[in-house]
C-alpha cells in the first residue's frame, strides 16, 4: 500500500544528508548512506496534517493540546505496554539536548558519566561539552553480537559517578537489550544510586523475533530512577520537526529537569511538530508496520548480498534501527585507508566507525533507511571496489 522504493530527490532543500555531501567527506559522485534519518517520505497522514495547518495563516504562541498528551500516552500503552501519565512527559525539542538538560541537571561538574561504547556520538560530547568525565564501558563483541560487559561496569562505578546514559535499542550496533539485560544494568545502578537516562528514539524500529522492553517497565525500582527519552522523528523520518517526549516518572527526578527547561524556556512545542506527532502517532500505524517489513527486507538484502558477494565484510545483524555496523575489518586496511577507499573508491558516504568509539576504526555503520535500488547501488561499488584490488 505505500511505496518505499520511490526515488525521492532530495537534493537542493538544505538536506544533510544529501547537499552536504562535499563538503563533509571531501569526494564527488557520492552515495549517501551516512546520517540517521531516511529517504522514505513521511505518512501520508502527517503530511496532510501540516497542509492543513497551513489553512489557519496564523503561527503564532502555542501550547501542548490535550491531543497531544492523548497521542503520547495512548502510543506508548498500543507499542510499548507502557502506562503513563500526562504529567510525566516533557516536551523538549530533541533528543539530543534532552541529554544534555539531565546531564546539568542530574550531574555537577567533573561527575563521572557511563556510556557503553561504540556509541553515538553525542554521548560523548554531551558530557565533554558540560564538563564532566566520560568512563567508557565497552560493549563486549562476540559470535558477531555485542553484550554489556557488567563486571567492567561494576569496576567503573566509584563515589563521583552520577549517571549512565543508555543507548536502547543501540546505535550503532543494532541491539534490542533484553529485559533480563537491562534488569542487570538497573539493578547496578540502583545499588550505586546511578540514575539512567535511556535513549529509546530507536524504540520503534524492532525487527521480527525481538521486543523491545522500555527500561521504565523493567520493575518499580527502576522506574523511579530513569529519565526515558522518546521521539517520533526516527519512526515517522520527522526530525526536522523537533519534537521529542521526555518521559520521567519520578517528580523530584522531573522537577529537576524542568528547571533546565525553564533555565532556557524551552515550553514551546512547534506548531507543526505537533501536529505531525498527532497523526503519526493516532493515524499512521500501519504506515509504520509496511515500513518495518520494508527495512527488515533491506537488512536482509544487504546481509545475503555481502555473504554471497564481499564474504570479506562482516555485518553485525540489527535487532533493530535502520542502522547496520559493518566490520571491513578482513580488508587489511588501517582506518584511514579505509576512509578513502570508501570515499574515493566505492563513492560512497557512511559513517567511520571511530566516530562511535575509538576502539571501532575498522567497522562502518550504513544507514538502511533508503529505496532497495540504492542499498543494491552501494553494495555493488563496494563489491567492484574490494574486486578491483585483487
Ligand atoms: C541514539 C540517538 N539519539 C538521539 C538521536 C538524535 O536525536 P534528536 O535529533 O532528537 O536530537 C539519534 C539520531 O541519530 C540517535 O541515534
Amino acid at each position: 500500500m505505500y511505496n518505499f522504493d520511490d526515488l525521492i530527490d532530495r537534493r537542493n532543500t538544505n538536506c544533510m544528508k544529501w547537499d552536504r555531501l562535499e563538503e563533509l567527506f571531501g569526494g564527488t559522485g557520492l552515495l549517501p548512506l551516512w546520517v540517521a534519518d531516511m529517504d522514505f517520505s513521511a505518512p501520508p497522514a502527517v503530511l496532510k496534517a501540516i497542509k492543513e495547518r497551513t489553512n489557519h495563516p496564523i503561527f503564532g504562541y502555542n501550547y501542548s493540546s490535550d491531543e497531544y498528551y492523548q497521542a503520547v500516552i495512548s502510543w506508548m500503552k498500543r507499542r510499548h505496554n507502557w502506562k503513563i501519565d500526562r504529567e510525566w512527559i516533557l516536551f523538549t525539542p530533541g533528543v539530543v539536548p534532552a541529554l544534555s538538560y539531565s546531564v546539568k541537571a542530574y550531574t555537577e561538574p567533573d561527575d563521572n558519566i557511563i556510556i557503553q561504547s561504540p556509541v553515538y556520538r553525542p554521548f560523548y560530547t554531551t558530557i565533554e561539552n558540560n564538563g564532566r568525565n566520560i568512563i567508557t564501558n565497552p560493549l563486549i563483541y562476540r559470535d558477531g553480537r555485542y553484550f554489556m560487559d557488567y563486571e567492567d561496569l561494576e569496576a567503573k562505578i566509584d563515589s563521583k559517578t552520577k549517571l549512565l546514559i543508555l543507548c536502547s535499542p543501540h546505535n550503532p550496533v543494532g541491539r534490542v537489550w533484553t529485559k533480563e539485560e537491562l534488569t542487570k544494568l538497573g539493578e547496578i545502578c540502583l545499588k550505586n544510586d546511578i540514575i539512567i537516562i535511556s535513549d529509546e528514539i530507536h524504540f520503534d524500529i524492532v525487527y521480527k523475533g525481538y521486543d523491545h522492553t522500555v527500561l521504565a517497565n523493567v520493575s518499580p525500582e527502576i522506574r523511579e530512577r530513569c529519565i526515558i527519552c522518546t521521539a517520533p522523528s526516527k519512526t515517522f523520518n520527522i526530525a526536522g520537526l523537533q519534537i521529542s517526549n521526555i518521559i520521567i516518572p519520578n517528580n523530584e527526578l522531573r522537577k529537576k529537569y524542568s528547571l533546565e527547561l525553564e533555565k532556557d524556556h524551552i515550553i514551546r512545542p512547534n506548531v507543526f511538530g505537533e501536529e505531525a506527532l498527532v497523526a503519526a502517532y493516532n493515524e499512521s500505524e500501519d504506515w509504520l508496520d509496511s515500513l518495518l517489513e520494508y527495512l527488515e527486507k533491506n537488512r536482509d538484502f544487504f546481509i545475503s548480498f555481502v555473504d554471497k558477494n564481499i564474504p570479506q565484510l562482516k555485518v553485525v545483524k540489527p535487532e533493530g534501527t535502520y542502522l547496520l555496523w559493518v566490520d571491513f575489518s578482513d580488508l587489511g586496511m588501517n582506518s584511514e585507508e579505509l576512509r578513502d577507499f570508501l570515499v574515493n573508491k566505492c563513492k560512497l558516504a557512511v559513517n567511520p566507525g571511530e566516530m562511535f568509539g575509538k576502539e571501532s576504526g575498522l567497522f562502518q555503520r550504513f544507514n538502511i533507511g533508503c529505496p532497495r535500488s540504492i542499498l543494491e547501488e552501494a553494495l555493488i561499488r563496494i563489491e567492484k571496489a574490494v574486486n578491483g584490488r585483487n
